[in-house]
């Protein structure tokens, strides 16, 4: 039988035979494409997309565990030869509440610096000083789950992640591959991690997973837990350097209540339609990250633990005050032009000067990350702390944070305690109008946000 004889003989009904050939042949070249080395090796990497997605449609609190191909994590060199990266998140110009988030590599889930020691003494005193006050597992209470489950397949990710990661830094044994739940590339579950600096070895399956998380990283963090009311709730974390506000004031909360319970400016207005929204939709296979800032008075005279942390990094107590008072003091310099804030006493006149010195730069960058096996998103909060004497050394940075200062409207103002410190602008100023007169040209040093 001739071919001819099942050819279309219209114009138009060859035109619809030559597209389905085309979409034929697309399809085909896409399978066999998906099914080459290099497609794997790619898709390992960049993740998989919609196989992961679990739409919004889903009933509001329940997670299914997702398969998820674990992205090839590129070695850092040894972090502890590493210095805190310099991130100065303030800009030039008008400042916006906004969420702000960027994607996030896989690989840069977690920082780890020289300063790994510093933090993991501090932040050991502080548990074992504060226990539940400062690190917190939830059991389920109505509508929402327990923090259990999910601190557990943190600990587990975070070892799979960290031991790549910084592989000078960090070893780990295995179960066989007969218990592997949380192995990644089928491989058995970890059994011990061990943190080269601290030379300590931590079982996994033993004790609060929290604590070992605590010190196995720089970073604080809050484990979001999905409520049947499809609100993201703080059901576990660890928080022992934020310096500013207390796990023991949030957990449990909703992520609006512990928003708007610390006043943060404009957030019904322009953060919590987005915020909710992006909570929902998260995927997996999409970390995010962002970047903050605020400004620290450090006052050796009033710092409760000049040896241990001499730059207050767990509790900014020279501008909060004592950080076991319910109504932290530290409104002491908020009160002036907040009235709705109870009035607290501040008759110690030498604590309202300020030198550049008692500065500090307290800039922060966070993360969000979505498990694939609780569903539960994680939040991790790193703090860098510099010297204002040694930023001002910066080329273009004097004048990029006084003009930052400046832009703040007067509610942010008021929410970073700018009163506590405005009196370095002038000294900004004459900075920024040093380094102008040595030559500088500010557009040649601006370098891309966050840095
Ligand atoms: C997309 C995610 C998030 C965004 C865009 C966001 C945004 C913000 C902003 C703009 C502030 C005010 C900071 C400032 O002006 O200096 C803030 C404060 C804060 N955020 Fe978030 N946040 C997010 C997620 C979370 C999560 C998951 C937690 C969980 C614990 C959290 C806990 C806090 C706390 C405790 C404060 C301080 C509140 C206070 O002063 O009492 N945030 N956040």
């Amino acid at each position: 039988m001739a071919i001819a004889q099942f050819l279309p003989s219209s114009r138009s009904d060859q035109y619809l035979l030559g597209a389905i050939l085309a979409i034929v042949a697309v399809f085909v070249y896409k399978t066999i494409l998906s099914r080459s080395p290099r497609a794997k090796a790619e898709s390992a990497n960049s993740v998989p997309s919609s196989p992961t997605e679990q739409k919004s449609e889903r009933p509001s609190g329940a997670w299914v565990p997702q398969q998820y191909d674990y992205p090839t994590i590129t070695p850092s060199p040894d972090p502890l030869s590493l210095k805190p990266i310099p991130y100065r998140p303030f800009r030039w110009g008008a400042f916006h509440v906004v969420m702000d988030l960027r994607s996030m590599p896989s690989d840069e889930w977690i920082e780890i610096d020289s300063q790994f020691t510093h933090f993991a003494k501090i932040r050991e005193t502080r548990m074992d000083a504060r226990g539940d006050r400062v690190i917190r597992t939830l059991p389920a209470s109505a509508g929402v789950g327990s923090g259990t489950s999910a601190a557990v397949e943190l600990l587990y990710e975070l070892a799979e992640y960290l031991h790549r990661r910084y592989p000078t830094m960090y070893s780990v044994t295995r179960h066989s591959t007969e218990k592997s739940t949380y192995g990644w590339y089928g491989e058995g579950d970890i059994e011990t991690i061990t943190v080269a600096p601290l030379n300590r070895t931590f079982t996994l399956g033993e004790g609060d997973p929290l604590r070992i998380v605590t010190m196995l990283i720089q970073e604080d963090l809050a484990i979001m837990i999905e409520g049947e009311d499809g609100r993201y709730y703080f059901q576990a974390g660890t928080v022992c350097n934020a310096g500013t506000w207390r796990l023991e004031d949030k957990i449990g909360m909703p992520l609006e209540d512990i928003h708007t319970s610390g006043g943060v400016p404009r957030y019904k207005s322009n953060l919590e339609i987005s915020m909710t929204r992006y909570f929902r939709r998260m995927n997996i296979d999409k970390p995010t990250t962002r970047n903050n800032y605020s400004f620290q008075v450090v006052r050796p005279s009033t710092n409760p633990f000049p040896d241990l942390d001499p730059s207050e990094l767990g509790w900014a107590a020279s501008m909060k005050g004592d950080e076991d008072l319910i109504e932290h003091e530290g409104r002491r310099w908020l009160t002036d032009t907040d009235s709705s804030l109870p009035e607290i006493s501040n008759d110690n006149a030498e604590l309202t000067e300020v030198e550049p010195s008692m500065i500090w730069l307290r800039s922060e960058r966070e993360t969000l990350r979505r498990l694939p096996r609780t569903g539960a998103i994680i939040f991790t909060i790193r703090v860098y702390q510099t010297p204002l004497v040694e930023l001002v050394k910066e080329p273009g940075v004097p004048g990029r944070i006084a003009s930052a200062i400046r832009s703040w409207p007067e509610d942010v103002a008021i929410y970073r305690a700018k009163n506590a410190f405005e009196g370095i602008l002038d000294y900004l100023d004459e900075c920024h109008a040093k380094q102008i007169a040595e030559g500088l040209n500010v557009e040649e040093v601006s370098k891309p946000f966050p840095y």
